[in-house]
Parts: C-alpha cells; structure tokens; sequence
C-alpha cells in the first residue's frame, strides 16, 4: 500500500514538472536559475528605459551591482575631478579595481553609462546615491556616500581622499550586446580590427 501510494505521488510530481517546462520552455532557456545566478551566470540588463540621472541595482554573483545612466552635468563634474589632491586614484590606475579594458577616469565603456558593484571598499557597507551637489557637506559634487563611516565616491566610483574606504569602487566585467543592453559578468569580445 505504502509502495503504490509513493508510485502515485511520483508521478503526480514528475507530471507537474513537465507541465512547468511545457508552460514556460522559452522562459526557463534564458533566464538563469537562482542557483546559476549566484554561481557566477551571467546577468542582463536592459537600460532603454534608463533615463539620465537614474540608475538600476541588479544582482550579480551575490552583489548588488548599479548601471548609472550619467547625465551632462555629472559627466561634467566628472571632468573637473581629476587631480590627486582630492582623489586616492584619479586615473584608476590600482589594477584590481576594474578590468583591464576599463581605463581612464570614466571607468565605463561607454561614456553615459557607469556599471560599478556596490559595495563600499571599506568594510562592505552598501553606499547610497547622493547625485545632488552639497547633499553631503558644501564641497560635495555629488556621488555615493557610504553611511557606516562616511567614505565617498564619485560618479566613476572614485573614492576620495581622508575616508576610510582604502581604494576605488570594483567595477564588473561586463559587454555592451546592443547600444542598449548590457551584459554582466562576461568581458567583451577581443576585437578583430
Ligand atoms: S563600510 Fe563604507 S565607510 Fe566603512
């Protein structure tokens, strides 16, 4: 009786899956699972929709990872932020931090858009987005400040000077597949020119 009741529920259960795959074949051929996700799977972003001055969180590996879609007048106070004096790495030159095809002070591949993991080099705080001028002291030009202990960043996620964070934020690897979407965790293709 035992043995019959456990062939029933077996089957109950096999026919459901089936039915789950049969329902949504083409969802589960492209969305990783949550267990690939956190492995290291790839991520997609769509940033279409992604107006200038805001910015998406998504996740990748375990970490909160931000797209920043950077307007004019960050890029431009971006421009003026350039030396050593207020900045640890201005010209992100501490190779850890980003990828070796990520260079100069934008730290992107694309000028408009930062993809940077949001994590505070300090102790792993999480730190908030402060776009706004003077949001966090009078010579603040806007960025991330971390709450826990105070340390900046700017829209590069260049750390400044006289904080506890020790180095830039880390930016991902990551590939452009259109103007558009991006892809997280898979570094571009070699070029062939
Ligand atoms: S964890 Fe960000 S300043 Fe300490």
């Amino acid at each position: 009786m035992k043995r019959r009741r456990f062939l029933v529920g077996a089957t109950v259960v096999i026919g459901g899956v089936g039915t789950a795959f049969t329902a949504v074949p083409f969802i589960a051929s492209w969305q990783p699972s949550a267990r690939a996700r956190a492995a290291g799977a790839p991520v997609e972003v769509d940033v279409s929709k992604l107006e200038p001055g805001e910015q998406v969180t998504v996740e990748w590996r375990g970490k909160p990872i931000w797209v920043l879609h950077r307007t004019p007048e960050m890029l431009d106070r971006l421009a003026t932020l350039t030396d050593s004096d207020r900045l640890r790495d201005p010209l992100a030159k501490v190779a850890t931090q980003q990828p070796a095809y990520i260079t100069g002070p934008l730290r992107s591949l694309k000028e408009v858009y930062l993809v940077v993991i949001a994590i505070c080099t300090h102790l792993g705080c999480v730190p908030s987005f402060r776009p706004e001028p003077g949001s966090v002291g009078d010579d603040w030009p806007g960025g991330y400040f971390c709450p826990c202990h105070g340390s900046r960043f700017g829209f590069a996620g260049r750390v400044f000077k006289a904080v506890p964070a020790p180095t830039n934020l880390e930016i991902p690897p990551y590939r452009f597949l259109s103007n558009t979407r991006i892809e997280i965790g898979v570094d571009p293709e070699p070029s062939t020119s």
